[in-house]
């Protein structure tokens, strides 16, 4: 064998010298779609398949190539299989493995088909797998949190805005609001997946191909929904990825909103909830330190995963039709916001079940920060006095209360009509905590009752 075609076999036809060798390392994305070895084979099985089926190969042929495609998995798997970068991607590596392995037979498998197509079957048939495997973490996440909630259906919190104490939530309504999140980042993580679940092979190169191939029979032998309809767009097409990434971004940001809440809320300062040692980590100068570095990450990672959407939108927004190299790019992001938010909701599935409310410290933090404020309005309404006006009367109350250092609630009933005459007896239970959140009772309201059914209606929904 000559050099020119030791370096690369499945090419060299038309070269007179070799390869520079950084350009073959430059070139070379085999480092990294490795990974896909299994799709790869899975697509080449089925397109073998199909091929025999309308006659391009005998069934001898066919089964030749399944078979020895078969043993490279096994080879790959065992991790006796010889990557190599001159034969610059996976495709290549798998492809002149088989005809090592199986003659010339194997020189057959690449009929009717590309790389071009090739790939973007491969990417597709990866993408759908780790979707899949995404859902089951985030449906373990998502159900962790109902259990949660519904424990802490009762338990009262301070609700914030701007995040100054604004009235009293029950943590059971706050959990809720994660998962409300988390539900939407579902949604679209399901929506994406009929976009990714669509074929390519069949587009070759860029045309099409001149066998009499049989799309929709590769189309069922891999389980995809429906073929891409138009060769152009099959090849080119990586919106399904820049999708993927933009989902997976929205959910780092979901998550990384619920970090912050969890590192506020192991701080001294809040004391509201203790994580489990196995999710924190030490420092090495100060002994008495508890990091949650956990949610801290999960934070931090989310700037990668923004970085990997605007990394595919700009791969893509200048690409003339159809297959550019440029999109031999498109692998290293999408890996890593897949990894990234696999890692991220793993470590929260794990970690959000284990987290222990201190819920004393929650209610005394409710009860001191003026929380039933506006209840004590609402009652001045009720009583007749327009809500402006009543607005006003409460403000008087509170100014009097940070200077005597006493919630509404700890006040006496003369120190409260010092405000109204409009204020009777009955104005204490308006003034407790249970009484506040218990009078938000409608759908989507901070009561408890309402808290225990909409995690009823969610576990339904979601048949957990
Ligand atoms: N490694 C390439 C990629 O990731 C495979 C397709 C290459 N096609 C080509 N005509 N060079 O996109």
């Amino acid at each position: 064998m000559s050099d020119k075609q030791q370096q690369n076999k499945l090419w060299g036809g038309r070269f007179s010298e070799s390869t520079d060798a950084f350009v073959q390392a430059f070139t070379a994305s085999v480092l990294f779609d490795q990974r896909m070895y299994r799709q790869d084979i899975q697509g080449s099985q089925a397109h073998a398949s199909m091929l025999a089926e309308v006659g391009v190969l005998t069934t001898e042929e066919r089964d030749a190539i399944l078979k020895g495609l078969d043993e490279i998995r096994q080879e790959i798997e065992d991790g006796e299989f010889q990557w190599s970068v001159a034969l610059e991607d996976v495709h290549m590596n798998i492809e002149a493995r088989l005809t090592d392995k199986i003659g010339i037979t194997g020189k057959k498998l690449h009929t009717g088909r590309s790389r071009n197509d090739q790939v973007a079957t491969d990417i597709r048939l990866w993408l759908r797998d780790e979707i899949d495997l995404l859902d089951g973490e985030l449906l373990r996440l998502m159900s962790g949190l109902l259990d949660l909630a519904e424990r802490e259906a009762a338990t009262i919190m301070p609700g914030f805005t701007h995040l100054q104490t604004a009235q009293p939530v029950t943590f059971g309504h706050h959990l809720l609001a994660w998962f409300e999140m988390l539900k939407r980042d579902r949604e679209r993580l399901l929506d994406c997946r009929k976009r990714v679940n669509r074929m390519p092979l069949g587009a070759a190169a860029l045309a099409g191909t001149t066998y009499p191939i049989k799309r929709e029979r590769t189309c069922e032998l891999l389980g995809f929904d429906a073929v891409c309809e138009n060769s152009l767009d099959a090849v080119s097409d990586r919106d399904f990825a820049i999708e993927f990434c933009a989902l997976a971004a929205l959910s780092m940001t979901h998550l990384s909103r619920i970090s912050e809440e969890l590192v506020l809320w192991t701080s001294a300062q809040f004391n509201f909830i203790d994580l489990p040692d196995r999710f924190c980590t030490g420092s090495s100068i100060m002994p008495q330190k508890k990091n949650p570095d956990v949610p801290e990450l999960v934070r931090g990672k989310t700037g990668r995963v923004n970085g990997h959407l605007i990394s595919l939108l700009t791969l893509m927004k200048s690409q003339p039709l159809a297959y550019n190299k440029d999109n031999q790019e498109d692998k290293e992001p999408l890996f890593d916001a897949v990894d990234t938010l696999a890692g991220s909701l793993r470590a929260f599935a794990d970690m959000i079940p284990a987290l222990e409310p201190n819920r004393e410290v929650m209610r005394e933090a409710a009860r001191r920060g003026f929380a039933t404020a506006t209840d004590l309005a609402d009652y001045l309404v009720r009583k007749g006095i327009p809500f402006r006006d009543s607005h006003e009367i409460v403000g008087k109350a509170v100014a009097y209360g940070v200077s005597k250092k006493k919630d509404l609630g700890d006040m006496s009933l003369s120190e409260l009509r010092q405000f109204s005459d409009q204020i009777d007896d009955d104005v204490f239970e308006v003034l407790t905590l249970e009484g506040s959140v218990s009078a938000r009772n409608h759908i989507g309201g901070t009561a408890p009752e309402q808290v225990r059914a909409a995690v009823a209606r969610a576990r339904e929904a979601l048949g957990a």
